[in-house]
C-alpha cells in the first residue's frame, strides 16, 4: 500500500528542495520537514562537543554524544514544526558556513543515519509531511505515494545559495559556491550508505528555467491530479 500522506522531494544542495518543499506543504494543509537540518543540527551538536572534524571522525565519539542529544520536531501555534535541540529550538547556527563544510561527512556515518531513521519514519503520523532530503524516496519513505527529485544547474544552484544570506563565507562568488556545492554533491553521491538518487518512481524536476511558482504548481497539480 502507497503511503499517501507522504510527499518525499530529493535532490542535491540548493536545488531549491527547501523552498518548494514549504510551500507546497502549506498549499496542501501538511507539515514541511528539513532533514537536512537533522544533519546540521547533528553537526552542530559535535562541534560544540569540541570534536574536530577536520580530521578522521571516530563513531564511537559519535555514539556517545548522540547519547546527549535530544532532538525533535515540536508544533508552533502558527502550525508549523520547529526543530528542537536539547528543548531548545535549533537557530541559524545550524545553518552556518561552517556547519554547512563539515555536515556531508556527518551524513555519510552509518551510526548517526541509523540514529535518525526512526526518528524521520515517526514524523509520518503527524498526518500530511512534505519531507525533503537526499534519501527520503530511496531510503526513509520508499513507499511514498508522490515522490519527486528536483534539480538544477550547477551555476544556477549557485547563484540561488549564494542570495540565500548567511550561508556562505564572506567574499563567497559564484564560482567559489558552485566549488563547494559540488563537492558536497560528490561526497552526498559517492557515499555507500542512502547516496543521494533519485528513485526509480519519483519525478524529476529540472528546475534551471522555472521559477518557485511554476515549480510547486507543477508539484501539487500532480498530486491533487493523481
Ligand atoms: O539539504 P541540506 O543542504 O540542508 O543538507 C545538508 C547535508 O545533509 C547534505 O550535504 C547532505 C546531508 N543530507 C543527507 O545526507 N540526507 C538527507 N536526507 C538530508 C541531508
Amino acid at each position: 500500500m502507497p503511503q499517501d500522506n507522504v510527499i518525499t522531494i530529493d535532490g542535491p544542495a540548493a536545488s531549491g528542495k527547501s523552498t518548494i518543499a514549504q510551500k507546497v506543504a502549506d498549499k496542501l494543509g501538511g507539515f514541511y520537514i528539513s532533514t537536512g537540518n537533522m544533519y546540521r543540527a547533528i553537526t552542530l551538536h559535535a562541534m560544540n562537543s569540541n570534536i574536530d572534524l577536520s580530521s578522521d571522525i571516530f563513531p564511537d565519539r559519535i555514539d556517545k554524544i548522540l547519547e546527549k542529544l535530544d532532538l525533535s520536531y515540536s508544533k508552533n501555534a502558527d502550525g508549523k514544526l520547529s526543530l528542537m535541540m536539547n528543548g531548545k529550538t535549533a537557530d541559524s547556527a545550524i545553518r552556518s558556513p561552517e556547519v554547512a563544510k563539515h555536515v556531508s561527512k556527518i551524513a555519510s556515518m552509518e551510526n548517526v543515519r541509523a540514529w535518525l531513521i526512526g526518528r524521520q519514519r515517526e514524523l509520518a503520523s503527524l498526518g500530511t509531511i512534505v519531507m525533503e532530503g537526499r534519501d527520503i524516496g530511496t531510503v526513509i519513505f520508499p513507499d511514498a505515494k508522490y515522490k519527486f527529485f528536483l534539480t538544477a544547474s550547477p551555476e544556477v544552484r549557485a547563484r540561488r545559495r549564494l542570495a540565500q544570506s548567511g550561508e556562505t563565507p564572506e567574499g563567497a562568488t559564484v564560482a567559489s559556491v558552485a566549488g563547494e556545492i559540488a563537492a558536497r554533491d560528490e561526497m552526498d553521491i559517492k557515499r555507500t550508505i542512502a547516496p543521494l538518487k533519485k528513485a526509480d518512481d519519483a519525478i524529476f524536476i529540472d528546475s534551471s528555467d522555472m521559477n518557485v511558482e511554476e515549480v510547486v504548481g507543477l508539484i501539487v497539480a500532480h498530486i491533487k491530479g493523481s
